[in-house]
């Protein structure tokens, strides 16, 4: 059985949470490898709707095992609340299984997160405020505090009043805020602790004896491909690596592992947060596309910013990512529209750009070239068969799989778990 990454390649919110949920009713084990609660990943069951932020979407079936990785930056309060609100709807969350490599969100990455925004000004991020990416940094710089860490009461102190004294003399000196007190912190953490204990484990080898079992193992990727630290739009990107190579390193598997990967669109486009969108629609299609698709934040409740496909920056993904198929999400949202534009190269200072342009420059200063495509202007959300969808719908699924260069296995015309037309012959 096979390792499946399932992975964005857009700016996010491109509908993972519903493709992981609809594959994982034949996954035995579903692992989340980076990120942390920045993401917001929406599954809809029958008149239930479920918002989540880090625990796997797994979850939700009994049969799966949801994993949350070494590469996931955790903050114990949202999780344990999570659990909890979960518990509460009668999900069962004692198969949940946390790595005690994850390194955790503190009080500081918050505050920090915070003001390093604030003080950018008009430049900056427009982050999530989950302190994602001052606690990526302290890892990188080898002065995170783990997981596992909350197993030592002792070592836990001791960490937290290193990272501390430093943490607070930035609070304090550099950004004028007040100081953080670190004993405060530690009875909080290490209340955490006492509930989190019973799902700390070795989740790499967890997943390697899935693997080797013959399990089926889905590694769910948050954010996307163009918010990839190394290759996405930086600096207007996310502090972690969600294309599909990044599951070797934040779940502990090689390459060979993953033998399928799915990469998830939208018909369109949205992006939270600054930075370039070559595509953007002009502000009447936007407000349609925001309206219809109804393109608000999962995580932050922020208005997306909403545009035509990028079929340059989907080629970029499908390479990046080595894709074998796509799902296109969400298509049932253009059936308000005559007429569908795709982004099909970029245009700057009177160059054509058919390849996404190494340097940011020209792609933060191109212009989208469009091509067009006519609509289906009828309802598409009862379609479950190829054979169902109106002929100009099925032709603009065909155009976009000529110009990402990926089949398309499934196309999904609905929020609801069901809502989807199986376009090929592939596993469910
Ligand atoms: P994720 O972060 O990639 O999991 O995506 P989000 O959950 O943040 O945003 C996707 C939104 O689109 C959610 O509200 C989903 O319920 C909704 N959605 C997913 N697929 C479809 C679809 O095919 N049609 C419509 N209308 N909504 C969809
Ligand atoms: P899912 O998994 C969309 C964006 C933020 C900001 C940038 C950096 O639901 O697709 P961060 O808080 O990560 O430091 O913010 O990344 N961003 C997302 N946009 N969907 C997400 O997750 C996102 N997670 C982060 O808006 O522009
Ligand atoms: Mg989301």
């Amino acid at each position: 059985m096979p390792g499946i990454a399932l992975v964005g390649i857009q700016w996010g919110d491109e509908g993972k949470g519903k493709v992981t949920d609809l594959l994982a009713s034949t996954t035995d084990v579903v692992v989340r490898y980076q990120g942390g609660n920045n993401a917001g990943h929406t599954i809809v069951v029958g008149d239930e709707r479920y918002a989540l932020h880090l625990i796997p979407t797994g979850i939700l079936y009994e049969h799966c095992t949801p994993v949350i990785g070494p590469g996931v930056v955790v903050n114990p309060s949202v999780l344990l609340e999570e659990m909890d609100q979960l518990a509460s709807r009668g999900i069962d969350v004692s198969r949940l299984k946390l790595s005690g490599n994850a390194h955790l969100i503190m009080p500081y990455h918050l505050e920090l997160d915070m003001v390093t925004e604030r003080r950018l000004g008009k430049n900056r991020l427009g982050t999530t405020k989950r302190g994602i990416g001052p606690t990526y940094a302290d890892k990188a710089a080898r002065i995170g505090l783990r997981v596992q860490d909350l197993l030592d009461p002792k070592i836990f102190t001791e960490k937290l009043a290193v990272a501390m004294k430093e943490k607070n003399l930035l609070l304090t000196r550099v950004y004028g805020r007040l100081p953080i007190d670190p004993k405060e912190v530690t009875e909080e953490y290490l209340a955490y602790a006492e509930r989190l204990r019973p799902y700390i484990e070795d989740t790499v080898l967890l997943v390697q004896r899935a693997l080797d079992a013959g399990q089926s193992v889905m590694f769910e990727g948050a954010q996307a491909t163009m918010l990839d630290l190394d290759h996405g739009t930086y600096p207007f990107v996310t502090s972690s690596n969600p294309i599909a190579g990044g599951a070797g390193p934040g779940a502990g598997v090689g390459p060979r592992d993953i033998d399928r990967i799915i990469g998830i669109t939208k018909a369109y486009c949205t992006r939270v947060g600054s930075g370039p969108f070559p595509s953007e629609a002009d502000p009447t299609d936007a407000e349609v596309l925001v309206e219809v698709g109804r393109e608000y934040g999962t995580t932050t409740g922020r208005k997306r910013r909403c545009g035509w496909l990028d079929a340059v920056a989907g080629r970029y993904a499908a390479r990046l990512n080595t894709l074998t198929e796509l799902v296109v999400t969400k298509l049932d949202v253009l059936s308000e529209f005559d007429e569908i534009k795709v982004c099909v190269a970029y245009e700057y200072q009177g160059e054509r750009y058919d390849v996404f342009p190494p340097n940011q420059t020209i792609f933060n200063k191109c212009e989208p070239v469009f091509e067009s495509f006519p609509g289906w202007r009828t309802d598409i959300t009862k379609c479950r068969e190829l054979e169902d969808l109106p002929k100009t719908a099925r032709s603009y699924l065909e155009a976009v799989e000529r110009l990402v260069g990926t089949p398309i296995s499934w196309a999904s015309v609905g929020p609801g778990r069901d809502e989807v037309v199986k376009m090929a012959d592939v596993q469910t």
